[in-house]
């Protein structure tokens, strides 16, 4: 939603911010631009296009300096053109600003600002910032407070970085959206997120909402927007440089998907014995959980499938849990009481929808627990408990590892949350499930070594629609398969519970339909009588199971996985999903790992 960067000090400005656009990229992509203050004023380039378009163009054109700030769009307010690109500007020079986020009350500002004679040259909400931001330089001896004056102003949520004529820093500001400074040996940068200068530096600075910045080659100070001092510690992120590139993979997501086994095993590390069949995740104690009733999951998009999955694995121990979508939750539930434990599902830990629901549940005496990728994001920070999924850095708008984290997560947690809650009863022992969980990264490989994904991509990519079917654990991945198909090929996908079908969508089943039932796990046999009646209809019908041969009557073509715990076949099932949409969506030429219309990050409601 929006990626912003900055880099301050020991020129090479211009490669690294665009460097570090690159890096965002997968939090917008609409257009794109670049300021930098070199001593002969403050000079933008910005166009629409992708980073990757305007690139070439910006590097041949920007002159280089010791400060700059950079910018790359998902459109909120105005269409993606060359005016509405970011930096934006004061229009005399003097001033420019980056911003990530939403301008609440933009159009009061603007028509008094209007008002006063300024001319404004775009339809974005962050022009109101370098206007007011230039009319208390006026007002104010010193750019600092100027700064924070503008910052009282304006209501919603922004990261925000600005460079001044003249001046070797840059002012930034957080509230609501994330900012982190990273900490290199002779600059600082400033970006929406870690992976934008991650090649240069692992030493950051999460800024926190209400945080002010003031970033000079040579110190960082953090202030309140009053201008007293706040204290910011540096951290350490554990991510490896090289997880940031695509290695020799065609995207991303490819890479993404088939790094998925070293994912799982970050995620089980040190957190799984399964001699004792144990969990130890840590911070969490046995009866960390013992007061407890009750979980609600808030999650969206994938991260909401994740929780659904999650949602049957405590079922599994007995424990009362319910699935909400984060962006329907203060509209769909009761108060949560305080025997209820609110788990928020989300990688980047940062989406609006998601921290809405935390703060929602948190206001109404809930405990959260946020199970998230990103440490330092604001679900983690606001939380009263996380658990981090360790999957690595995820660049690919269309989420694939940190799901099958995120499930193995809430597995690990259901066994903690087994031990904690008093009226849990596990169905089986731990034992077995233990083991499968430890050898599912190599369950995995298998399905990513002997995977026919391409060929039935190939077969039915250019069909009408794509159905996907599930029960019990397959639900969850039906959802997901199709949202994965439909976000990355633009075809129409569907998933439904098996059962729903007939009470309607089979009115869309046609020859040209494939049907994808999921018949991994457990409680398959409706599943199969769904996929029939289907077949009667004339769709093809794709099985993804782990015995195709018990199915060769029914299933024109299957996607075998290997036989592994019930609970965890459905994650095998999801990774075969992953891939029929990888390469479908390749087929087509499609934008795989920057699908139109999306951000990976989505930090407004
Ligand atoms: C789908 C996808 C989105 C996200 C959703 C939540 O591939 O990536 O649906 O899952 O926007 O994002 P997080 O998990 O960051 O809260």
């Amino acid at each position: 939603m929006c990626g912003i960067i900055a880099c301050v000090g020991s020129g090479r400005t211009v490669p690294t911010l665009l460097d570090g656009l690159d890096n965002l990229e997968y939090r917008g992509y609409d257009s794109a631009g670049v300021a930098v203050q070199n001593g002969a004023g403050v000079s933008v380039y910005k166009r629409a296009g992708s980073v990757s378009d305007i690139k070439d163009d910006i590097s041949r054109a920007a002159p280089d300096g010791d400060v700059g700030i950079g910018h790359t769009r998902w459109s909120t307010h105005g269409p993606p053109t060359d005016a509405n690109a970011h930096p934006h500007t004061d229009g005399a020079g003097d001033v420019a600003v980056v911003h990530n986020g939403v301008i609440d009350n933009y159009q009061t500002l603007r028509s008094e600002l209007e008002d006063r004679g300024v001319e404004f040259t775009s339809d974005t909400d962050t022009e109101v910032v370098p206007h007011l931001f230039a009319e208390h330089l006026e007002d104010y001896a010193d750019t600092e407070t100027a700064f924070r004056r503008t910052i009282e102003t304006i209501e919603g949520s922004y990261a925000i970085a600005a460079v001044v004529d003249g001046e070797d820093a840059v002012y930034a500001a957080r509230n609501g959206t994330p900012l982190v400074v990273g900490v290199d040996d002779d600059r600082y940068f400033l970006a929406s997120d870690v992976p934008a200068f991650l090649e240069y530096t692992q030493d950051v600075v999460f800024l926190e909402d209400g945080d002010v910045a003031v970033v000079r080659p040579d110190d960082i100070a953090t202030k309140n927007v009053s201008g007293d001092s706040v204290n910011r510690a540096v951290d350490r992120v554990d991510w490896d440089p090289q997880e940031t590139g695509k290695g020799a993979y065609d995207h991303y997501m490819l890479k993404e998907i088939n790094t998925q086994p070293t994912a799982l095993k970050q995620t089980i590390e040190g957190r799984l014995d399964v001699e004792d069949a144990t969990v130890d995740i840590e911070d969490f104690d046995r009866g960390t959980f013992s007061e407890f009733d009750r979980v609600q999951f808030v999650a969206c998009g994938t991260s909401y499938h994740a929780a659904l999955y999650g949602s049957k694995l405590l079922d599994d121990v007995g424990v009362d849990s319910t699935a909400y979508r984060a962006n329907e939750y203060d509209t769909n539930t009761g108060p949560a009481c305080p025997d209820t434990l609110v788990v928020a599902v989300t990688q980047s830990g940062e989406t609006a929808d998601t921290l809405k629901a935390m703060r929602y549940a948190e206001a109404d005496g809930a405990t959260t627990l946020a199970v998230t990728n990103v440490v330092g994001s604001t679900a983690a920070r606001e939380a009263d408990h996380s658990m981090f999924i360790r999957a690595g850095p995820e660049i690919g708008v269309a989420a694939t590892k940190t799901f099958s984290s995120q499930v193995v997560s809430l597995a690990l947690l259901s066994r903690q949350f087994a031990m904690d809650f008093p009226d849990a009863s596990p169905r089986a022992d731990f034992d077995e499930l233990a083991e499968a969980l430890a050898r599912l990264p190599s369950d995995v490989e298998t399905v990513l070594d002997q995977s026919n994904a391409r060929t039935i991509a190939n077969r039915y990519v250019n069909d009408d629609a794509f159905f996907f079917i599930g029960r019990d654990l397959g639900f969850p991945v039906a959802k997901e398969g199709a949202l994965k198909f439909k976000e990355i090929t633009y075809q129409h996908a569907e998933g439904f519970t098996s059962g729903r079908l007939k009470h309607g969508p089979l009115a869309l089943v046609t020859p040209s339909t494939p049907l994808f039932a999921i018949v991994t796990g457990r409680h398959n046999e409706k599943t199969l009588t769904n996929a029939k009646e289907a077949k009667s209809r004339g769709a093809p019908i794709v099985l993804v199971t782990d015995d195709p041969d018990a199915h060769s009557d029914l299933a024109d073509v299957g996607l075998e996985v290997p036989s592994t715990h019930p609970l965890l076949e459905g994650l095998l099932a999801n990774v075969q999903l992953q891939l029929l949409a990888y390469h479908a969506a390749d087929q087509l030429g499609r934008s795989i790992d920057k699908p139109r219309n999306l951000a990976k990050s989505v930090t407004v409601e």
